[in-house]
């Protein structure tokens, strides 16, 4: 096959990329860009093996057998966990997914310096910063990881000095890779700017607080991209070095918008600068306080006098599964007049559109789910808000206690209506582990239980009332 041949498949493959990106940006169009993107990956690595082929026949052989076992390997893993992940556990699968594009991008930096093509000043700096970059987002979504499984606590690990020790680290790099330079033989350099980049990788994302994780696995999957890039210079790919910008440019600006979101600055997010040690009161001493439970008949005559509802799920829907009888519900609330409408939280449950994606599963009209922004104003004018397995989201703390850990997080400000109901099993925390006054509020009823099935029941009565 020509070069020219290559170089111009690779373009088109670099386009439908690009046009994949944009198709993921909206709901309506996200199955045709999930299409494109696969499409260009075909072409990818199609193209690769073609001039594989083509190759002299030792490095062919060498090389086929390799990208054959690599990619069987890969596919192989990747569709079981494809398959067999739930959507609540997507963040940590994302997570794990990123170290393995860090580790990638270390690997090709140091077989880059042990070939010697580090070999001018300009090779070396790309060479490092590859290895720097790979090495972060190692370590960084391996913690993330085992942050959101609850392996490791989501408390920040707050040590004194971290910044200084940050700084540290950043300098023993820099210095060993002057030292070391793209020489064959620096082989104790390279491992200890491995070692030094791994430990700072490690470090930033221990200090990050659990209500914070959103947005460190968007800023790693944007570092991820970034390391794929190196890993493109050192290759000499132009297509790598292409998506690898595609991946952390629309992480970093994923990032950015989480952050708005949540009223946190990136940089104190890049630095781990927040999510310090929480100043909050301890926790249990509200939880002794006495708390006013409704039950399921009470709560369906409630919905049915109501003139307007708003319904909030966050991640115990999720997890329950409950959306297809809230669905029934509100459609029948719908038929009887009442104004039913569903208010979405940006980082309601454990990924970005998650609740988004739950509600057009149970076929929830569009015109009904509204977002923060547009809805926080009409709570006030509310009857009824059903909260369902949502928590840190609804939490007033983060208005009215500066001293909470999620101080200056918008939240859907759900207090304001005339009657809240929690659907929740517990009192147990949300993500963030931060107590929530909702609970404790005059107008706020506790519905116990596991939601599908409170709402399973509360469907039931419903419709038995209403007949
Ligand atoms: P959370 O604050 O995590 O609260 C969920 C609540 O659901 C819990 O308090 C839990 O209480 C309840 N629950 C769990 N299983 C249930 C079940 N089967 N039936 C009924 N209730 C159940 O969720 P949220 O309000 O959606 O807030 C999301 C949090 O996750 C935020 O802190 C956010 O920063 C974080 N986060 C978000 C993302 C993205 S991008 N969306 C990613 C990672 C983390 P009980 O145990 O008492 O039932």
């Amino acid at each position: 096959m020509p070069q020219s041949l290559a170089t111009v498949t690779y373009i088109v493959a670099a386009m439908l990329f690009v046009a994949s990106l944009r198709g993921l940006s909206n709901q309506e169009t996200a199955r045709r860009g999930n299409f494109l993107g696969i499409v260009g990956m075909l072409l990818a690595v199609g193209v690769t093996l073609i001039a594989l082929l083509q190759s002299p026949v030792t490095v062919k052989l060498t090389h086929l057998g390799v990208l054959g076992a690599a990619t069987a390997v890969g596919c192989l893993i990747g569709s079981v966990l494809a398959a067999r992940v739930a959507m609540t556990s997507m963040p940590e699968l994302v997570a794990i997914l990123h170290s393995f594009v860090g580790a990638a991008a270390v690997l090709v930096g140091v077989g880059t310096a042990l070939e010697g093509r580090a070999h001018d000043v300009a090779h070396a700096i790309e060479t490092y910063i590859g290895i720097v970059v790979g090495a972060i987002t190692f370590t960084g979504s391996i913690v993330a990881f085992l942050k959101l499984r609850g392996t490791i606590g989501s408390r920040p690990l707050v040590i004194p000095g971290r910044h200084l020790i940050n700084i540290l680290l950043v300098s023993g790099c820099i210095a060993l890779a002057v030292l070391g330079g793209g020489r064959k033989e620096a082989v104790p350099h390279l491992l200890g700017v491995i070692g030094l980049a791994s430990v700072l990788g490690a470090h930033l994302v221990m200090a990050i607080g659990g209500g914070d994780m959103p947005v460190v696995v968007s800023l790693l999957n944007s570092y991820s991209g970034w390391a794929a890039s190196a890993a493109g210079f050192m290759l000499g790919s132009d297509l790598l070095v292409i998506v690898g910008a595609l991946v952390g440019s629309s992480g970093a600006i994923l990032s950015f918008i989480m952050c708005k979101a949540m009223n946190r600055s990136i940089w104190n997010v890049v630095f781990a600068g927040f999510g310090d040690t929480p100043k909050a009161k301890a926790k249990g001493d509200e939880e002794q306080r006495p708390v006013q439970q409704t039950n399921v008949e009470e709560t369906a005559d409630l919905l049915l006098h109501a003139k307007s509802v708003i319904v909030v799920p966050g991640y115990g829907m999720a997890v329950a599964q409950a959306q297809h009888p809230v669905k029934e519900i509100t459609s029948m609330l719908a038929g009887r007049g009442v104004q039913v409408r569903y208010a979405i939280h940006p980082v309601a449950g454990r990924l970005p559109g998650h609740m988004n994606v739950l509600l057009a599963e149970a076929d929830v009209p569009y015109d009904i789910v509204r977002e923060m922004e547009e809805i926080n104003e009409d709570f006030e004018k509310t009857d009824v808000v059903v909260v369902i397995g949502a928590n840190d989201i609804v939490n007033p703390s983060a208005l009215e206690d500066e001293s909470s850990p999620i101080w200056g997080m918008p939240v859907l400000e759900v207090w304001k209506a005339a009657k809240v109901v929690m659907l929740k099993r517990s009192m147990a925390a949300g993500y963030a582990g931060v107590e929530n006054p909702l609970c404790f509020r005059e107008n706020t009823l506790m519905l116990f239980g596991d939601a599908k099935q409170t709402v399973s029941k509360l469907l039931t009565a419903i419709a038995a009332k209403m007949t």
